[in-house]
């Protein structure tokens, strides 16, 4: 394969850093493909719409994206020492990756005011997974992802789907709230994010939920508009790590609209219902009887 000279440049330094950390050894994967799916109109009304966190963007310029250009789909994947190795229990293995981040201060957010650490929240082995992009400031307070307003949101979009936020598994790409909320850094997205695909990768889910132009371009290293990478599927594989578990080595991807931003544009839930049918339909799930509120 045919390397470009920025693409040399980004690789050399990447696997630099990775020296620097005592990491030698790289597997080559193949590239993945995506598939494509069908989705259906519907509405998905909130009585919830309450104010908006004007921090979140959607549509982001390039320039502005803090996603990580990860190895996916290009040359080469890195297996980083994992104190869950061997732990096939994802209740066990969460545990030891939480125990491994500890109060970190592996960034500079440890000291820009963060109270607490936001690590995830929901079920261990949950089929689908939501991940968001930073904690804002009620998570920050409470110590769980999505409880703010986006949350609630979030928490009727996961009822309409006919599950509870319990059944499901929540995160987001960085752990730590960004000052005024602002978007996360390149170089936090990659501090963090490697604990995130330990996460993925204990929990095996069927399904992931990239909400928002963060966490799609980040998961998926893709730096296209939010229009583009709705609407269809991709095939994901944590980077860095493998399960313990042969069966599973990916997830089905799907992006959809961050609920902050349909909290500012509600005319956009129609198209977010879309992308969440097109998950049910992944999963087998019915929507509940009685309307949710
Ligand atoms: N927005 C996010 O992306 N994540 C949260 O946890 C809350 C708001």
């Amino acid at each position: 394969m045919a390397l470009s000279p920025e693409l040399r440049r980004a690789l050399a330094s990447r696997l630099a850093y990775y020296r620097e950390l005592g990491i030698y050894d790289f597997y080559r994967r193949p590239i993945t493909s995506s598939l494509s799916a069908g989705s259906a109109a519907a509405d998905l009304s909130n009585p919830n719409e309450v104010a908006i966190q004007p921090e979140q963007r959607e549509e982001m310029s390039p320039r502005k994206s803090a996603a990580v250009q990860a190895d996916r789909g290009s040359v080469f994947e890195v297996l980083t020492p994992r104190s869950e190795s061997g732990v096939s229990d994802p209740i066990r293995a969460l545990k030891l990756i939480r125990e491994d981040l500890g109060d970190c201060t592996r960034c500079r957010l440890a000291k820009q005011g963060r109270k607490q650490i936001v690590f995830g929240v929901g079920d261990p082995k949950a089929e689908l997974m939501f991940i968001g992009e930073a904690p804002g400031a009620d998570e920050d307070q409470q110590g769980e992802p999505f409880v703010g307003r986006a949350g609630q949101l979030l928490t009727n979009m996961i009822k309409a789907m006919g599950l509870e936020r319990e059944q499901v598994y929540i995160a987001n790409i960085i752990k730590c709230r960004p000052p005024n909320n602002r978007t996360p850094e390149r170089d936090e997205c990659e501090t963090c994010s490697p604990f995130l695909m330990r996460q993925i990768a204990a929990i095996k889910p069927k399904v992931i939920v990239a909400l928002g132009a963060v966490a799609a371009r980040t998961l998926l290293a893709i730096n296209d508009s939010m229009s583009n990478l709705r609407g269809r599927w991709y095939e994901f594989a944590p980077t860095g790590v493998r399960s313990e578990d042969p069966s599973w080595n990916s997830a089905k991807l799907a992006v959809t609209y961050h609920p902050a931003f349909l909290l500012r544009d509600p005319r956009q839930k129609k198209e977010a219902w879309k992308d969440l049918q097109m998950v049910m339909k992944e999963l087998g799930l019915k929507p509940p009887a009685k309307a949710v509120e």
